[in-house]
This record gives structure tokens, sequence and C-alpha cells, in this order.
């Protein structure tokens, strides 16, 4: 099992920012882990929610696909997190990119919207373009979303790219794709067979067990988790890579890998 932080290596740095990126492969996660907005100027930048109120300085609030790059760089979205984060910036994507050292990975969320409305379907000219542009190889990213169309979509498009269905558990019934038993386990196994994606990326949850892992695989999928912070256990850890789990998503890869194994580096 190989370790993804998530956004970054976020319980340590300010989450998607470059440092946090940086500093999540430095602590031994194999990939990092970012969320990609289209700014209303049409670039690809790092932000988790529709806004940016939570993570600016003061609080500032703008809807980041209704606002121009030039005025998110502006931003200080490093201070909420700490005086030694001061004046950290948004990064763009591109920055990212450039920055995976070799033999390491990024994991791009597209997001659909805090209410999951829909990816912006522009996103696919762009990231198509800026792999291009970049030459960025296939074995240093994998795409997820919850919007599957999206992603089945995206994957037709840039095809030697990895992509993984995002699923959710239960937190909110409807809104976001949920895998909560087997029969729901089947029916992702199936449209993410059928459509060419690469594997599933599930939240934690404790009726996931080595036979879903084992039916993952056996239709050639890989198996993802991705937790909340209250899940976010060694112990959680342990159980997923015992039951065959090929990437587990954390907020602090360096606390998790000190209590794996040294494989999952
Ligand atoms: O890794 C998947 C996970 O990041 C999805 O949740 O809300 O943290 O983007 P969120
Ligand atoms: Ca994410």
């Amino acid at each position: 099992m190989k370790i993804v932080g998530h956004r970054g290596a976020s319980e340590d740095a300010p989450e998607n920012t470059l440092q946090s990126m940086k500093l999540a492969w430095e602590q031994g996660a194999y990939a990092a882990e970012c969320d990609i907005i289209r700014t209303d100027d049409g670039k690809l930048v790092l932000m988790h929610d529709d806004s940016t109120k939570r993570t600016a300085l003061d609080g500032v609030d703008l809807l980041v696909e209704h606002t121009d790059w030039n005025d998110l760089n502006k931003l200080d979205v490093g201070s909420w997190k700490g005086e030694k984060w001061k004046g950290v910036k948004i990064p763009l994507l591109e920055d990212v990119l450039r920055a995976i050292p070799d033999g390491n990975h990024l994991y791009i969320e597209v997001k659909s919207g805090d209410t999951n409305r829909g990816a912006d379907p522009r996103v696919i000219d762009d990231l198509e373009n800026l792999l291009e542009k970049e030459k960025i190889s296939p074995e240093k990213i994998t795409f997820i979303c919850f919007d599957h169309d999206f992603l089945n979509r995206l994957k037709k498009r840039v095809p030697r790219y990895n992509a993984y269905y995002l699923t959710s558990f239960a937190e909110f019934p409807g809104k976001w794709p949920d895998v909560r038993n087997e029969v729901e386990l089947e029916m992702y196994i199936r449209e993410a067979h059928k459509n060419g994606i690469d594997g599933l990326d599930m939240e934690n949850s404790p009726v996931i067990t080595k036979e879903w892992v084992e039916k993952i695989h056996g239709k050639g999928l890989k198996a993802a988790i991705w937790s909340y912070s209250k899940d976010d256990t060694l112990e959680n850890a342990l159980k997923y890579k015992d039951i065959g789990v090929d990437f587990l998503t954390t907020n602090m890869p360096a606390r998790i890998l000190q209590g794996l194994d040294p494989s999952c580096r």
C-alpha cells in the first residue's frame, strides 16, 4: 500500500499549496493529492472550496470560478495555518506539475463544486493542453472526481493517464456517489470497467472488507481509500494495508508512515 498526502501534507502545511505538496513527497508519501478549480480567466488553480473565505487571510471571500488569476494571486492562503506560512500563495496547477519529483505522483481532484453540481467541462481541454505543454508522463498522474460522467469524458481524451471514481460513504446521502454496500460497490465496479476507468477511490468505512478489495482487483481495478480527519488514524491505515488496498490518502503522511512497514514508502 502506498500513501497519498491529502491536500498535500495538510496536517503540517497549508492545504493545496506548493509547499504542502512538496512536504508530502518529502515525508515519504508516494503521491500528493490536490483539488483544482478553473478561474474566470481559464487558469487551473489549487483550491478545495468554491470560495477563498476559509483559507485566505482576513477571510477574503472570492468565488474562484468568477475571479481572475491576478486577483487570486494577491491572496495569502498560508497565514491561517501559522506564522511560518505567512505569504504563501495559491499555486497554479502547472507549477505543481513541474515540481513532481521523479518516482513520485500527483492525484488531481477536479472539483465539482461544494454542492456537487458537476465539474466544469472546459477543464477537459485545459488539462489535455497542459499535460501536452508540460510533457507530463502518465506515470506521474491520477485524476479523481466525484462527477463520474466528467471523468469518463476526461479518460477518453487522455486515456494514458489514470482515473479513479471518487465515492462517498453516507454523510450526505444522494448528493455524492455513495459506496455503502456490495450492491453499490458492484455497480461502480461495472461502470468503471465499462468506461475504462482504472480504479475506485472510496471514502473510508467499516463495511469495506478484503472481499470488497478482491472484487475490485478481480476486474483489474485499483482500490484506494480516503477519509475525513476523524477517521484518519493509524488503526485504519493498518486495516487497509492488511486487506490489500493499493493507496491510502491521509492528512499526515509522516505520522502514518511511522506506523507502517517500509514497503509503504
Ligand atoms: O481524496 C479524496 C478527497 O480529497 C475527497 O474529499 O473534500 O477532501 O476533496 P475532499
Ligand atoms: Ca480532494
